[in-house]
């Protein structure tokens, strides 16, 4: 069947058209026919933070333009890359979806799925008024799909291309670490789901996020701290760092460094992190003490050198500590939940995925158990939000509750939703 997934929960527009069937083993197959998306992280980061009107507005202007995409890829019958989606904008607006060409279905759906929380409600409503518009003109059911349990699929999913998703071994442990989520998920089947550990404050990403902002790095900030963690981590002595290397990686500061070697070496011994509840019996989380330390750090720092941020060395080691203690604090919890529950399966996903500390350190510490529990994160493009986790989510869900698919009109956004 063809199914064309929505995603609008936070500040990317994502549409996917794909293919999904079983195969002879009865296990679900994919195939990415059309792929269309607009991240909106220009337009956030000069708030530094997603605006939720402005994210509105953006979904709302480009969900029937990314549409239009993927029908030109159906009507021209063009593989993806022939497409070349790129940046090209067509000048038709939210009123061709009344035009004939789509009362005629020509791409086939057969289902649509769209994610209605958890999420920004004016983002999340976007999407949801979209689909069952959409729906209603096609005739076809309407999945509404849980965000997070998309991140959970999307490991199992390609950005394009077909893929099958292959026997899973349960218990299931899934890791979520995003800009709105840090979660420990349980699974003892496919689409169940217990919340056993989460976040009693910042999510993972939001932690980065803040950080950054207060090191005067621009939205979002997860990737930049990564890098000036890794730049660091692979340069311990900086001054044999060429000058090269170092205006590349600091791109974004055009000041040169404001501290006399000596003195670096002096701030950098203060620069250390606590473990946040890392001896908490619990699995949950918390990273705003730990965000406050650091925020208290640069304080204290400044009091002595008030030019303290224009050193990229500092910043850098000091994106070097935060990552460090974020990253421990995951894994602890994580261990601790594997041996309880004697997980077969550990999955980590969403946004803060694609760290590539984290994956380390997660495929190392997971090492003693090799080939007993298979460590999986996916692919880097599907580590942020996209709407082929969402087709996939849709087509499981579709299978598993075919005679009880929802009223369309009784699908509302729900911005907290949680998994069950
Ligand atoms: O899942 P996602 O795309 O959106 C949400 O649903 O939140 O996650 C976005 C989050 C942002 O906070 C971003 O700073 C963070 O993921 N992020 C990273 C990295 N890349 C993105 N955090 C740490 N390291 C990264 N490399
Ligand atoms: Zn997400």
């Amino acid at each position: 069947m063809k199914i064309l997934s929505i995603e609008t929960s936070c500040d990317d527009t994502a549409i996917t058209l794909m293919n999904a069937s079983l195969n002879s083993k009865k296990q679900p197959v994919f195939q990415i026919l059309a792929n269309a998306s607009n991240s909106q992280i220009k337009i956030h980061a000069e708030y530094g933070g997603v605006f939720p009107a402005l994210a509105k507005r953006e979904h709302i202007k480009n969900l029937p333009i990314l549409l239009e995409e993927i029908l030109q890829v159906v009507r021209q019958g063009l593989t993806i890359k022939e497409a070349n989606l790129t940046k090209k904008k067509f000048s038709k607006s939210h009123a061709f979806l009344n035009s004939q060409s789509l009362a005629l279905n020509p791409a086939g759906i057969d289902l649509i799925a769209v994610t209605y929380g958890p999420g920004l409600e004016p983002s999340l409503w976007c999407g949801i008024v979209f689909a069952k518009e959409l729906a209603e003109k096609l005739g076809v059911p309407l999945i509404p799909i849980n965000h997070m349990e998309g991140h959970i699929l999307s490991t199992f999913g390609k950005s394009e291309g077909k893929f099958t998703i292959p026997k899973i071994e349960f218990p299931v442990l899934s890791l979520l670490v995003s800009g709105g989520h840090t979660e420990l998920v349980l699974s003892k089947k496919l689409l169940q789901y217990e919340i056993v550990g989460e976040t009693l404050d910042d999510a993972v990403g939001e932690a980065y996020d803040k950080v950054a902002r207060m090191m005067g790095l621009p939205y979002p900030g997860g990737p930049q701290i990564s890098a000036l963690a890794e730049f660091a981590r692979k340069n311990a002595d900086w001054t044999q760092t060429s000058a090269d290397q170092k205006q590349n990686l600091f791109k974004f500061s055009l000041r040169q460094s404001a501290l006399s070697q000596r003195e670096s070496a002096r701030e950098f011994n203060k620069i250390k992190f606590p473990r946040p509840m890392l001896y908490s019996k619990n699995f949950n989380f918390s990273f705003s003490g730990l965000k406050t330390a650091v925020l208290y750090l640069i304080r204290d720092l400044q009091k002595e050198n008030p030019n303290i941020l224009q050193n990229n060395e500092i910043k850098a080691k000091i994106a070097l500590e935060f990552e460090n203690a974020v990253v421990e604090t995951l894994i602890y919890k994580t261990l601790k939940v594997k041996e309880k529950y004697k997980i077969k399966t550990i999955i980590v996903a969403g946004g803060v995925s694609c760290n590539k500390h984290l994956q380390r350190e997660m495929t190392k510490a997971i090492s003693p158990d090799q080939g007993r529990i298979k460590l999986l994160f996916p692919e880097n493009k599907l580590t942020g939000d996209n709407a082929i986790m969402i087709g996939m989510a849709g087509y499981l869900r579709y299978i598993k509750n075919k005679s009880k698919t929802s009223k369309i009109s009784s699908i509302k956004a729900k911005g907290n939703l949680r998994l069950s």
